[in-house]
């Protein structure tokens, strides 16, 4: 073991997805690496690392929050979802809006649009084009599917809000 204890584990306690989960991780574990690597939950994706393009956003107690830049000490006691967290019991109407809207092109950035648009929806059920727009700011697309991405939180929310059958 060495002296500086850089390489010693910590353990973690926090909800993941609603369940309890209990992890041992060196001090410098991200929370993105230890939900895919020792939770084997991929759907947040590592791409950057470094809280620039989104693809690894969680919920972190209700809050969207790029997951790389969050150590996973940070969250011990916390709630984290994930999107395998949103979409349990299949997919969710978002998702499916997604794939109406032909938003999902490579699909690499989708997990983190949906959580994104998620937490948006959750505090904002009307919101406007500018809004979903900011709101998904963080959210890089390789494939410039924008225009798409925002037909689909639109229709989402016109969704929820029962303005269609
Ligand atoms: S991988 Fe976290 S913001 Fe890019
Ligand atoms: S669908 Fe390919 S990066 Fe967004």
């Amino acid at each position: 073991m060495s002296a500086g204890g850089l390489h010693d584990l910590q353990t973690v306690a926090l909800t993941v997805n609603g369940s309890e989960r209990t992890v041992a991780v060196p001090a410098h574990r991200t929370l993105l690496d230890a939900l895919r690597d020792e939770m084997g939950l991929t759907g947040s994706k590592t791409c950057c690392a470094e809280g620039e393009c989104g693809a690894c956003t969680v919920l972190l107690d209700g809050r969207a929050v790029n997951a790389c830049l969050v150590l996973c000490a940070e969250a011990d006691g916390h709630e984290v979802t994930t999107v395998e967290g949103l979409s349990e019991r299949g997919l969710t109407d978002l998702q499916e809006e997604f794939l109406n809207a032909g938003a999902v092109q490579c699909g690499f950035c989708i997990p983190g649009q949906v959580v994104s648009a998620e937490y948006l929806l959750r505090g904002n059920p009307s919101p406007s084009e500018e809004q979903i727009r900011e709101a998904l700011s963080g959210n890089l697309c390789r494939c410039a599917g924008y225009q798409r991405i925002v037909r689909a939180v639109q229709a989402t929310a016109a969704r929820r809000r029962g303005d269609r059958g």
